[in-house]
């Protein structure tokens, strides 16, 4: 087993009616002027800020509406203004994982005093050394965001998704209310699913460990997802909305990755198709994971055969198993109403596996993968090979 080093101190209230708590857990950080972070507009048509509001009515608050999916830096950048004019000293997510990281970078760039874009695209001695605090109220099971310290930020006019995170930044407290899930559109819960069964992948997908534990707990979370995928159909459903935030939780909130290795390239490439095209997250994992695999069978083929034995029941030698395997989980994507082409989203792809490609080797990411094996040369092939 590798040495891990795990800490999250995030606190979660999972279940339903439990937004009584806000007022204790805000005096407990000391906040007074609190600013209320959302995105389009989900959370009015639902009740929900207001029953948020109702239960900030001894606090000063402050709203800023408008983080759209995928948050905009330049959008973001207008709330740290209005934070540091109004002098906000917590801030409230409310929505899904956009808002969350979105409202992680306001809570770095606020007390930042020279430009934060410096910091997202790593500029030599550009970091964040402190956040206002901020809690969550998650309204869409699927990143994690909720309960770990990592954030994607977008700029579009440069056609650019950038990673940024730290333990400066994870949340005090996230609400985690399953009932909240009855409202989310189809689209939103296949693509919950879909990011958290690839965020387990991600980090399952990789070598045998000798860690039992984590390769069970990876395995439970994918049956679960599995088995629970009828939620995109009855999200009032309960049980089955309350198994998906748990699972989206726990795919993403540091536990799966401990003693084990892992490989985000799938996340990265992906990435790169948000930021050209616009497709949503987990559809841009959807359409690069199998094809990964494929190009990787060789050094994955002994984890993809595990994963197909235990999660998929598969019988059979074990190179049979293995591609069964890849097959399984993009027909399990497809049967959520997920297309896993590029041309199904968009007809300008021509020349992207090249423009992704230089983006790797100008970012120095050249050695990717668990066997740091995968090349620019290998990432092009891969999105040629999804397109
Ligand atoms: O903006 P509103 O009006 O609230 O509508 C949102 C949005 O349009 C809607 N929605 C959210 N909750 C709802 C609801 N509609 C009805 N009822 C509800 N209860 O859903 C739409 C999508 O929301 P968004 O937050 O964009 O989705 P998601 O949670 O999938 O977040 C995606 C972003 O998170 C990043 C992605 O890259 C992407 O930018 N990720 C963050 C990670 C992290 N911090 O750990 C890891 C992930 O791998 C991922 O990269
Ligand atoms: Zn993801």
């Amino acid at each position: 087993m590798e040495n891990f080093e795990v800490i999250n101190p995030t606190r979660i209230l999972f279940g339903k009616n439990q937004l009584g708590r806000l007022p204790q857990l805000l005096r407990t950080v000391n906040a007074t002027k609190i600013m209320i972070t959302y995105g389009g507009g989900s959370i009015i048509k639902t009740g929900l800020l207001d029953k948020i509001k109702a239960q900030l009515e001894d606090f000063d608050i402050v709203e800023f509406s408008g983080i759209e999916p995928n948050p905009e830096y330049t959008t973001l950048m207008k709330a740290v203004e209005i934070a540091k004019a109004e002098k906000v000293d917590f801030l409230l997510a409310v929505g899904g994982g956009s808002v969350i990281d979105g409202t992680k970078f306001i809570s770095g760039a606020i007390n930042y005093h020279r430009d934060p874009w410096d910091v997202l695209t790593r500029k030599q001695g550009a970091v964040f050394t402190s956040a206002v605090p901020f809690g969550t109220v998650l309204t869409l099971p699927a990143t994690g965001s909720e309960a770990n310290s990592g954030a994607v930020i977008s700029r579009h006019e440069l056609g650019v998704k950038v990673t940024m995170g730290g333990p400066l930044f994870f949340p005090v407290f996230s609400f985690c209310d399953p009932t909240l899930v009855a409202t989310l559109p189809k689209r939103q819960l296949a693509n919950g699913i879909t990011d958290a069964f690839m965020h387990t992948l991600e980090q399952y997908l990789t070598f045998p460990s000798h860690n039992l534990l984590q390769e069970r707990e990876a395995e439970g979370i994918l049956s679960t997802l599995i088995e629970i995928k009828d939620v995109i159909n009855h999200p009032e459903d309960y049980r089955l909305a309350a198994n998906l935030m748990h699972c989206a939780t726990h795919a993403l909130n540091g536990n799966l990755r401990c003693g084990v290795i892992t490989d985000w390239s799938t996340h990265m490439i992906g990435h790169e198709l948000t930021a050209h095209f616009g497709i949503d997250h987990a559809c841009t994992l959807a359409i690069i994971a199998p094809r990964l695999c494929e190009h990787k069978f060789e050094d994955k083929k002994e984890k993809l055969t595990q994963y197909g034995k235990r999660v998929w029941n598969l019988t059979g030698d074990d190179t049979t198993i293995a591609k069964e395997a890849i097959v399984k989980t993009e027909e399990f994507f497809q049967s959520l109403g997920i297309k896993t082409r590029i041309s199904d989203y968009t007809q300008e792809y021509q020349g992207i596996e090249a423009k992704i490609k230089e983006t790797f080797e100008e970012r120095g990411w050249t050695a990717m993968g668990e066997r740091q094996s995968l090349t620019p040369e290998d990432v092009e092939e891969i999105v040629l090979a999804a397109i």
